[in-house]
């Protein structure tokens, strides 16, 4: 089954099946806390055209974990992008200094062109509010590691759903497992049409509400999000919403005992630090679970295993 990923990109859950998804999930597991040198004379190039602490350091981490080396940059202001220079030209041109590329860029679908451009293996690390699909494929691994199933679990995802492109990779991939979500949201930053389309079209359960306590005291997943600033052309209507859930130790009287928490992070005020020290905070090895998995997807899409 692994010789099915070689040389694939990861730009959207949509390429993905069930099997697949499941597959990679189990396949991770072997990555974690491994350090070897299989990756020894690869090279992986990061594109980052927006700023990244988690996606970048966890993939360039991942590469040198496993023998291999890093390229990049950090900003497209100190790429050539800055000169006009497109995706597809920059991504046909990585293909001759690197075996595979992790690209950030602002604009959606931009994922998608560098694929098309380029012969080696292009992973999406988020492109505008679109996809983040190695960051769902985290976010499932850890909601596997810590509840044992994808399945039966009612699963609530907290703030920017508008924007936020991992809340949209994240509801997407689990309309393959036959659980419940719960969307909590101010009413401007509601799940897309599109979206809530998608889950309808695949039958999946879903339920809206601007109110914090309405599902709060059944859920087995709470996944926060951060309101995202910069997405906002209106900086008022971000000051209207900026505060709308703030979760602290209070929560912690309604909330299951087993509730984990994730958030895919950065957060700003959204998760009281209060709470990082609580069985329910989840987020910090959420974070590190990205360079296991990654490891993994590093491995499947280059064909070497360790
Ligand atoms: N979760 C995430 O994508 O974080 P960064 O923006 O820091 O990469």
């Amino acid at each position: 089954v692994e010789k099915n990923f070689i040389g694939r990109d990861i730009i959207s859950l949509h390429d993905f099946s069930r099997e697949e998804i499941l597959f990679i999930l189990a396949f991770a597991q072997q990555f974690e806390n491994l350090r070897n040198s299989m990756m020894s004379g690869r090279i992986l190039a990061t594109c980052f055209y927006e700023p990244s602490t988690r996606t970048r350091l966890s993939f360039e981490s991942a590469m040198f974990q496993l023998g291999g080396d890093v390229i990049g940059f950090d900003a497209g202001s100190s790429s050539s992008a800055v000169k006009g220079e497109t995706v597809a030209d920059t991504a046909k041109m990585i293909e001759g200094y690197a075996d595979v590329m992790v690209i950030r860029h602002p604009q959606e679908g931009s994922a998608r062109v560098a694929g098309e451009s380029s012969t080696i293996p292009v992973i999406n690390g988020g492109d505008g509010a679109n996809q983040h699909p190695t960051q769902t494929f985290l976010d499932l691994y850890t909601i596997l590691k810590t509840k044992g199933t994808l399945s039966n679990l009612k699963i609530g995802f907290i703030g920017d759903l508008k924007y936020g492109r991992t809340v949209h990779s994240l509801a997407e991939a689990l309309t393959h497992f036959n659980s419940s979500l719960y969307f909590i949201s101010p009413t401007s930053l509601r799940m897309p049409s599109h979206i809530l389309s998608f889950l309808t079209e695949h039958d999946q359960l879903y339920y809206e509400t601007t109110d914090l306590y309405d599902y709060l005291f059944e859920l087995d997943i709470v996944y926060v999000t951060r309101i995202q600033k910069e997405r906002f052309f209106d900086s008022l209507e971000y000051e209207k919403v900026k505060n709308s859930y703030v979760l602290d130790k209070r929560i912690l009287k309604t909330v299951k005992q087993d509730l984990k928490i994730l958030h895919p992070l950065p957060r700003v005020n959204e998760i009281d630090s209060s709470l990082d020290s609580s069985p329910q905070a989840e987020y910090f090895q959420q974070s590190k679970n990205g360079v296991t998995v990654r490891k993994a997807l590093l491995s499947l899409v280059l064909g070497i295993y360790p």
